[in-house]
């Protein structure tokens, strides 16, 4: 007799588990709503720049509408990997060091893959970008948290680090500057963390998709210091800098037997990233770095009046030093981060992002995406003022 067809029972267990991602549940909820202003979505407001774009339409103009090698243009690899060298301190070459990928999103999923056994430990600190623990649990391995506090400014202690250390313990995921919080750390922090994974012999996925936007203080990249390129796979991306998230293009650069191994899982799900966006990229590479101060010191301005304005309403928020988001406490006043958001939503039409959607550790916080219109920001402000003031008296 056939079977009636129950098609949930064919899905893999390991993805039963995932949790649907909190941020897409929210806005499936403000989609829809008319007059909300969202400090949601962490992408830049701005269009990519018009010369990058015209790269785009020229590429197709030409006919450029092949397949690439699947480590992507050399002379995209050998742009980044001068650029790389130039700005971060780190060489990579580019015949066998560089990959390009379909985002960071993709980058990150083959790096796991490619290094993961099952029940491997893979240490990252939290409250973090979304996709990390899920990522970790479909390539089979298991995702270990470490708590960043407020008070540290959410930058992440080794010796915190180092108490999730166990014989299982594989990889060490970084994201300097944070999402959702905004955390850097200093050279010194690093080099604390970069003498304890040489200890345990740990290899380290740093993901720097917002170092760019770093507004105080030097961007260090864990990859420059002394003996940690041979451990370290370095991600970096086109969608923050140059807003250019619809063109899906990153990179991931790292020891040879590494890109390697990333690259033939590259070949056999995605073979390249369009050349389309690899043409847009060489421009953003070779001439963006104006566009992208530009974009800066707008998102400054942003982050300035934001974190003051919060800071009077009583929500503590420390100062982010990298990134477009403001992580505001909401614990004055007794509601839970979903409540806060949910209801701030509702009642005032401003979207920001529960923070427990990042981690258990995000609980008490909302990300505030400050990639937004400042007249924008002052109306959100405004509104988040008369929310708060009706709970607190
Ligand atoms: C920390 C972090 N890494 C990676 C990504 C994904 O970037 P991409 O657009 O390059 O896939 C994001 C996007 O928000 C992010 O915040």
């Amino acid at each position: 007799m056939t079977k009636v067809c129950q098609a949930d029972s064919f899905v893999a267990d390991h993805v039963r588990t995932i949790p649907r991602s909190g941020i897409r549940d929210f806005f499936d909820l403000v989609q829809g709503m008319a007059g909300v202003i969202s400090l949601g979505v962490g992408e830049p407001d701005f269009v990519t720049p018009w010369h990058i774009r015209e790269a785009a339409i020229y590429a197709l103009e030409r006919g450029r509408t092949s397949y690439t090698s699947n480590l992507g243009l050399l002379k995209l690899r050998e742009a980044i990997s001068a650029h790389l060298e130039e700005h971060f301190g780190v060489r990579y070459d580019p015949t066998n060091q560089v990959l390009v990928a379909v985002g960071v999103s993709e980058a990150m999923d083959i790096a796991f893959r490619a290094l993961i056994n099952p029940g491997d430990e893979i240490i990252y600190h939290e409250p973090c970008y979304v996709s990390y623990s899920p990522s970790v649990t479909l390539a089979h391995g298991v995702p270990v948290p470490v708590a960043c506090r407020a008070e540290d400014g959410f930058a992440v202690r080794a010796e915190a680090i180092e108490r999730a250390i166990t014989p299982r313990s594989k990889v060490l995921v970084l994201n300097f500057p944070t999402n959702p919080t905004g955390g850097t750390m200093t050279r010194g922090e690093l080099e604390k963390i970069a003498a304890l994974v040489q200890r345990h012999n740990l290899l380290v996925i740093t993901d720097e998709i917002y170092s760019e936007l770093t507004f105080e203080g030097e961007h260090v990249s864990i990859a420059s210091l002394p003996g940690m390129v041979e451990r370290t796979i370095f991600l970096h991306g086109f969608s923050k800098a140059y807003a250019m998230t619809g063109f899906r293009i990153g990179y991931a650069c790292g020891p040879v037997a590494l890109v390697e191994a990333m690259m033939r899982i590259h070949q056999y799900s995605m073979l390249c990233a369009s050349i389309i966006s690899q043409e847009a990229a060489l421009e953003a590479i070779q001439h963006g770095a104006a566009d992208t101060a530009e974009m800066r010191e707008h998102y400054r301005a942003r982050r300035n009046l934001i974190v003051k304005a919060f800071n009077d309403l009583g929500l503590t928020c420390h100062l982010p030093r990298g990134s477009f988001y403001a992580f505001p406490s909401i614990r004055s006043t007794g509601l839970s981060s979903k409540e806060f958001a949910f209801q701030l939503l509702k009642e005032e039409k401003v979207a920001c992002v529960p923070g427990d959607a990042f981690g258990p550790g995000g609980e008490g916080f909302v990300r505030c995406c400050f990639a937004t219109a400042l007249d924008q920001i002052e109306i959100a402000v405004e509104r988040m003022g008369r929310f708060v003031r009706q709970r607190v008296g």
